[in-house]
């Protein structure tokens, strides 16, 4: 069916602060467009009621220039995708009310997508310098919302096996880098300093959780402790020390990631690993994840730094595989704010 045929489907985001439209063709990314929200920035952290304001300013310039730049007409779409859930939910009303708008415009099938197997079905877009994972393979899907360690039989069959109690690994670093009174959102900063700073200057206790779940709510504590003794001795602390206070904190988030990851593979043998989500740009995470190909016979997939942070592109590419087996929605899908990575 797909091989003579082109398959047009539009992807649209809108679950946090980004606004996103994306246009694939039979699984290739024509167009990928995103909106930040700036506004966010000077109040720390991402105001619902601010970002859903946004969506509605960003969204219509947003599919335009995403279908312009897809050089296609919206008369030669064949679906449009949509983030159903998890997400803010002033935030996804925009975006499913407006998707199931335009569908019915435009009289074409809708899609609702789950943001989470958005962050990891994005390694199924067509590269040719990727490689798609093969099944079954582990997903740890890291972002401001979620850390999970996901186990993904095929597309659409996917296991939590573990997750985090309290905040996401993004929150803990965006968290952190507040404390240290770095801009939200904090985790690419504290990336970028940390490149020049010793990651042993600073301990940090790591938190004891059973099995394969998270918890990062007493770092982001034991963090805020330190640096308010230490700014009492010296007010300069911080400025004085932000790359070794950077390089330690992410080398123990690092450290906590990787301790469960590890554990992940040896009670499931599976040693096909990808990551996936925001703080999957960290270099770091990154760089380790890559050392674990030589020194523990790992297969790992690093998706590209594009489709790590919130994008459409991820969520047309999973529009096209729900297409591909016509599973489609209707007009009653309402906009869920929690969903699970195994809801569709
Ligand atoms: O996936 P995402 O765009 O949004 C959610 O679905 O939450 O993830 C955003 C998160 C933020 O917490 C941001 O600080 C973090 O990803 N992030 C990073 C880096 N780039 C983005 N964290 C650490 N290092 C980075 N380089
Ligand atoms: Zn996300």
């Amino acid at each position: 069916m797909i091989k003579n045929k082109p398959i047009y489907i539009l992807g649209i985001e809108s679950s946090c602060d980004d606004t996103s439209a994306a246009v694939i063709c039979n699984g290739k990314i024509l167009s990928n467009v995103i909106a930040t929200q700036e506004i966010h920035a000077k109040y720390g952290g991402v105001v619902p009621e601010l970002a859903s304001r946004a969506h509605q300013q960003n969204i219509v310039p947003v599919i335009q220039q995403a279908i312009q730049q897809a050089n296609i007409d919206k008369k030669d779409l064949n679906a449009i995708a949509f983030t159903r859930g998890p997400g803010l939910m002033g935030s996804l009303l925009v975006g499913s009310s407006f998707a199931k708008s335009l569908s019915l415009a435009l009289n074409i099938p809708l899609i609702a997508v789950n943001h989470m197997q958005g962050h990891v079905l994005a390694h199924f877009i067509d590269d040719e310098k990727q490689q798609k994972p093969s099944f079954p393979f582990l997903c740890l899907t890291i972002s401001g919302g979620h850390t999970q360690i996901v186990k993904i039989s095929s597309y659409f069959k996917m296991e939590i096996l573990g997750e985090t109690l309290d905040d996401a690994v993004g929150e803990a670093f965006d968290k952190s880098a507040k404390i240290l009174g770095l801009p939200y959102p904090g985790g690419p900063l504290i990336d970028k300093h940390a490149k020049m700073g010793n990651p042993n200057a600073f301990k940090f206790t790591k938190p004891k959780v059973n099995g394969l779940n998270f918890s990062f709510s007493g770092l982001k504590t034991a963090i805020l402790y330190f640096i308010q003794k230490k700014t009492k001795e010296n007010p300069n602390f911080i400025k004085e020390n932000i790359d070794d206070i950077c390089a330690s904190i992410q080398y123990t988030i690092v450290e906590i990631l990787f301790d469960k990851l590890k554990k992940s593979v040896n009670e499931t043998k599976i040693k096909h690993v990808a990551i996936a989500g925001g703080v999957s740009a960290n270099s770091e995470i990154r760089t380790v994840l890559k050392s674990y190909e030589e020194k523990l016979g790992w297969k790992t997939y690093i998706p590209k730094f594009e489709y790590t942070t919130d994008n459409a592109g991820m969520i047309a590419i999973v529009g096209f595989l729900k297409y591909l087996e016509d599973n489609f929605s209707n007009q009653k899908t309402t906009a869920t704010a929690r969903l699970k990575v195994n809801e569709n």
